[in-house]
């Protein structure tokens, strides 16, 4: 079933792919194409399994799914596979992505309470700005499902399905230390620091994860933070943006290190903000060496620039298993269930009813497992079935990127 899965999710998201350059308002927009209709035994199965009358389209529950943005590579991968994995088992999915604007997201769940979806899977831009949203759709009973990121001040969301977001940060701060061997060598070593979205609840969760891990090495003096911006709030990027990012290491570069100052470390949090990262050292850092940057996703840009050197690793997280354990909560939500630690889940993930608290309660959580990929375990991408060799062995591509 999950290779079944996998090569679907090819198909549908060659789709997706193709619009991806459009990035105009309106392809961030795009609701979705019911039309894109699957028919196998294993979907007539499950789809029958739903099709049980207690609901608002003729006998099908919908689900209403909010992504934040089509310009970051994931959240793409995100929708394809949620809407995907959701049809197949007997849903109809309404798929909106609102162009990382706050505004528009709240339109986009408003219209979706408007035609009665029978749950909400949200994905915000945002965590802080969708109480009065999600009040609305408490009032008429539409159970909440936070996507990767916590939505806060709320009581209305009733479950939270992300990664464990902590751990992907200690992984890249682990990684530093490992390859460095900050433990034995004396250094210094120079490293500098760049987060995430300040809107964004997970982006804080990755930059402690990291820093709780380098943070010993920075008061012995092993480590040195020549720019001295050491804080969450002084390494942000607004929207995650790789141009942003840049820009930041650009200056960062120009007022640190251009007196030959050696850079050992850019550590970056996810992957959109390394490929500004790794940019910006490509064209504006003159110490010969190759400084270790890390990341986080497995965008196809950065697996490129992992097997070029210019990309130390990046922390995976399969967003397929991730669709898979949040369709397993929504299936028991849906089905009158309370989903606890008891629940069967699809992918392996950890039930934790103490780590997300978001201001008003605190959420309980299925917390999927990230992994390290370096250019020496690019095949562990392969063995998942969403990536392959392409045709010179030398880039991964995703595999719905050709046919
Ligand atoms: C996600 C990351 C992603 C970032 C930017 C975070 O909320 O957890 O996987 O890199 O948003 O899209």
């Amino acid at each position: 079933m999950k290779k079944f899965l996998a090569v679907l999710s090819t198909l549908v998201m060659l789709g997706s792919l193709a619009s991806c350059g459009d990035n105009s308002s309106s392809s961030d927009n795009n609701s979705s194409n019911n039309d894109t209709k699957t028919t196998t035994a294993a979907k007539k199965d499950d789809a029958e399994a739903n099709n049980d009358g207690d609901s608002n389209s003729g006998g099908k529950k919908t689900v209403g799914i909010a992504m934040p943005t089509k310009s970051l590579e994931r959240w793409n991968r995100d929708g394809e596979y949620l809407k995907e994995q959701f049809e197949a088992a007997g849903y109809d999915v309404e798929l909106k992505y609102s162009d990382n604007k706050t505004e528009q997201q709240n339109n986009d769940i408003q219209s979706m309470i408007a035609d009665k979806v029978d749950l909400l899977l949200i994905a915000a831009i945002d965590g802080e700005t969708l109480s009065q949203t999600l009040a609305d759709a408490k009032a008429v009973d539409i159970p909440v499902i936070a996507y990767d990121r916590l939505i806060m001040n709320t009581d209305a969301v009733s479950y939270y399905v992300s990664f464990d977001n902590y751990t992907v940060g200690k992984l890249q701060g682990e990684f530093v230390r490992d390859t460095l061997k900050l433990d034995s060598e004396a250094g210094p070593f120079n490293i500098e620091f760049t987060a995430g979205d300040p809107a964004d609840n997970n982006a804080g969760f990755f930059f402690n994860g990291a820093y709780d891990v380098l943070k010993d090495y920075i008061s012995k003096g092993v480590l040195k933070v020549p720019s001295g911006k050491t804080t969450f709030e002084q390494v942000a990027t607004p929207t995650w943006s790789t141009d942003k990012a840049f820009e930041n290491m650009q200056n960062t570069l120009a007022s640190y290190y251009s007196d030959g100052t050696k850079l050992d470390v850019a550590l970056c949090s996810n992957d959109s903000t390394a490929l500004g990262v790794a940019k910006a050292i490509d064209s504006d850092y003159s110490g010969g060496n190759a400084p270790l940057v890390t990341g986080q996703d497995g965008d196809i840009a950065n697996l490129q620039n992992i097997v070029d050197g210019k990309q130390s690793m990046t922390v995976y997280k399969n967003v397929s298993d991730e669709a898979g354990v949040t369709l397993d909560v929504a299936k028991a939500i849906l089905s009158g269930q309370t989903p606890d630690a008891s629940l069967s889940l699809s992918a392996e993930a950890k039930y934790d009813t103490e780590s997300y608290n978001n201001g008003v309660k605190v959420v309980p959580s299925y917390l999927l497992v990230p992994y390290v990929i370096t250019k020496d375990s690019l095949d562990k991408l392969v063995d998942t079935g969403l990536y392959k060799w392409d045709s010179n062995n030398k880039y991964l591509e995703s595999t719905a990127s050709t046919t």
